[in-house]
C-alpha cells in the first residue's frame, strides 16, 4: 500500500480537488482498520457520535421516499432508528462491521432491512436511481476518494431524491484546526481522516447549494443534505 495521497484526478467535468493534507486511506487499510474496531467500535464511538447519527437518521425518516441506501453501515448503529416506513440497504467494505450489523438486525428483529451486503461505496453494482435517499454517517473520511463517492451516490439515487452527510469536517483555523491537523499522521490506525475538509468532498457547486447544518455538542460534526437534480 502507498502513502502517496489518493485524490480523484482533475479533467473529468469536475473542478480540482484541492491539495490535501492528509494519508491514505485505500480499501484494503479500510478494512484493516475496521477489523480491529469491529469488536469495540460501538463502545469507543457509538455514544461519541450518537447525536449525529440521530439527526441524520431523524432527517431522511422526514424525507419522502422508501427506498434508503445506508453507505458505510458499519456494526448498524442506525439501523433501529429508521421508521418501518423506510426500506434500508446498508453496504460496507468491512465483513468484520457487517457481521455485527447482522447480529443487530437478527436480535432486534428490523424487518425494514432489507439487505445488508459487503460492496464498495465508490462503485457498486446497483442500478442507476435505485434509490429515493442514500445516507453516509461517519464515512466520507474513511472512503480513499470522497469526490467518486459522491459520484456513486449520485448515480444510484433517483432525480428528485436526496443525500446525506454526517460528519467531522476539518476546522479551517484556530486550536482544533491545528490538533485535527496533528491527529492527521495516525489516519491510518484510527481509520478516518481527522484533517478531513468539506471541499474534498464537495465540489463549489455542490458546496454552494448544500444545506449545512452543524450538530451538537460543539457543533464537531455536520449534517449535509443535497438534493438530487
Ligand atoms: C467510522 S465507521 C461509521 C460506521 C457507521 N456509519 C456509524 O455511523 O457508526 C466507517 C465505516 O465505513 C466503512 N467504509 C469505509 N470505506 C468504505 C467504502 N469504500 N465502501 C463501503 N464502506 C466503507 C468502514 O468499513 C466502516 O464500517
Amino acid at each position: 500500500m502507498s502513502d502517496v495521497l489518493h485524490e480523484c484526478p482533475p479533467g473529468q467535468g469536475e473542478d480540482p480537488v484541492p491539495p490535501p493534507s492528509r494519508s491514505a486511506l485505500d480499501a484494503e487499510a479500510v478494512k484493516l482498520a475496521y477489523r480491529r474496531w469491529a469488536g469495540v467500535y460501538d463502545t469507543v464511538f457509538g455514544g461519541i457520535s450518537g447525536v449525529g447519527r440521530k439527526r441524520a437518521v431523524e432527517a431522511v425518516n422526514a424525507l419522502p421516499g422508501t427506498k434508503v441506501l445506508e453507505v458505510g453501515v458499519g456494526t448498524g448503529l442506525a439501523l433501529p432508528c429508521y421508521t418501518q416506513s423506510k426500506k434500508i440497504t446498508g453496504i460496507d467494505l468491512s465483513g468484520d462491521m457487517l457481521a455485527r450489523a447482522r447480529e443487530r438486525v437478527q436480535k432486534e428483529n428490523l424487518t425494514n432491512v432489507e439487505a445488508l451486503l459487503e460492496m464498495d461505496a465508490e462503485e457498486t453494482s446497483f442500478a442507476d436511481a435505485s434509490f429515493d435517499i442514500a445516507v453516509a454517517m461517519f464515512v466520507a473520511s474513511v472512503v480513499p476518494h470522497p469526490r467518486k463517492l459522491l459520484r456513486e451516490l449520485k448515480r444510484v439515487v433517483r432525480p428528485g431524491g436526496h443525500i446525506l452527510f454526517v460528519n467531522h469536517f476539518l476546522a479551517p483555523n484556530g486550536v482544533r484546526g491545528v490538533v485535527e491537523r496533528g491527529m492527521a499522521r495516525a489516519s491510518r490506525s484510527l481509520g478516518w481522516h481527522p484533517d478531513f475538509a468539506m471541499e474534498s468532498l464537495l465540489p463549489p457547486d455542490d458546496l454552494a447549494r448544500a444545506r449545512i447544518q452543524p450538530v451538537p455538542p460543539l457543533g464537531l460534526f455536520t449534517l449535509v443534505t443535497l438534493d438530487r437534480t
